[in-house]
């Protein structure tokens, strides 16, 4: 476990914090952007979901648990609960497979039937198939490159026989994949932090489909507390890279109009940077 690994001291610390901090200020007074659906287009489908279709490195691999711990031994920052460590990527892969599972697995109740929306190549759904080769895993995304990664990756490790893999497009009310989230758990990871201008209406139409529960894990700025100096690199990387802020307000105001209850908030306990952490809202519709 990742736990085990020595934290940093403070100096590779604040060294770390620094060139965060610097990078995103860089980026906010140079190279602002404006995360619409053409930047959305050019850095997923037609940037590095394209790439990862046409090399398809699943080949090199006999088991799904070595593709997604991957052979990078090249080093990483990362974020353990509270603390900076410095791990090797494969080993923070490796434990993400069953990290990801157990933070999701409470959530899931009693439905064996899970479904990522904005699920991208799979790689969250091949963890939990992983973990779990019970579950009976949907993902639905709106890369067609995403999805036609996502089904040669389950083909060639051969789990999870009956996934159900398929394009949505969630600011689209009426996209005839919808329905099929209608009363099972649900989650989204990293996916809504890349339609910031359309966060109001995506959990509407979620919330339309009444799903059995819905897990949003998503970079933003709610739970980040201003007097701790190690959640600055979080607050300017999000603005710097214009994710979306608005998810927890627009759910809380859903409950204040009693249309969905929220049941949990928290922080993702593991991040593999120092300024990308995970917002968590839990929530049923009423
Ligand atoms: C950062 S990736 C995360 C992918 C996956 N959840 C993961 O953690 O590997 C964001 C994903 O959101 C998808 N996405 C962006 N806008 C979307 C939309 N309107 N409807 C569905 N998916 C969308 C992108 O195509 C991309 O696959």
């Amino acid at each position: 476990m990742l736990e085990a690994f020595p934290n940093l001291g403070l100096p590779k610390q604040t060294f770390y914090w620094t060139k965060s901090l610097a990078k995103s200020l860089g980026r906010l007074l140079v190279k602002r952007v404006r995360r619409d659906s053409t930047v959305v287009a050019s850095e997923y489908d037609g940037g590095h979901w394209a790439k990862l279709l046409n090399e398809a490195p699943w080949q090199n691999f006999n088991k799904a648990k070595d593709y997604l711990a991957g052979v990078d031994s090249s080093a990483l920052v990362c974020r353990i609960g509270n603390q900076y460590k410095k791990v090797t990527k494969q080993d923070y892969y490796r434990d993400r497979i069953y990290a990801l599972s157990e933070f999701i697995a409470p959530y899931i109740l009693d439905t064996r039937r899970v479904v990522e929306l904005g699920c991208g190549t799979g790689y969250n759904l091949l963890s939990l198939a992983t973990s779990d080769p019970e579950l009976q895993l949907e993902g639905y995304d709106l890369s067609p490159n995403g999805i036609a990664a996502a089904r040669q990756l389950f083909k060639h490790f051969g789990c999870s026989p009956g996934i159900v893999l398929d394009q949505i497009d969630l600011t689209l009310a009426s996209h005839p994949n919808f329905p099929a989230i209608h009363n099972k758990a649900v989650f989204t990871f990293f996916c809504l932090e890349q339609i910031p201008y359309s966060i109001d209406k995506v959990v509407e139409n979620i919330l339309r489909q009444r799903p059995l529960r819905v897990v949003h894990v998503e970079p933003g700025v709610d739970l980040l507390r201003a007097g701790n100096p190690m959640d600055w690199p979080n607050w300017l990387y999000v603005r710097s890279v214009d994710y979306q802020t608005q998810l927890f307000r627009c759910i809380e105001r859903l409950e204040s109009a009693g249309q969905l209850k929220v049941i949990e908030r928290r922080r993702l306990p593991f991040s593999p940077t120092i300024q990308n952490d995970g917002m968590c809202i839990i929530w049923e519709p009423i």
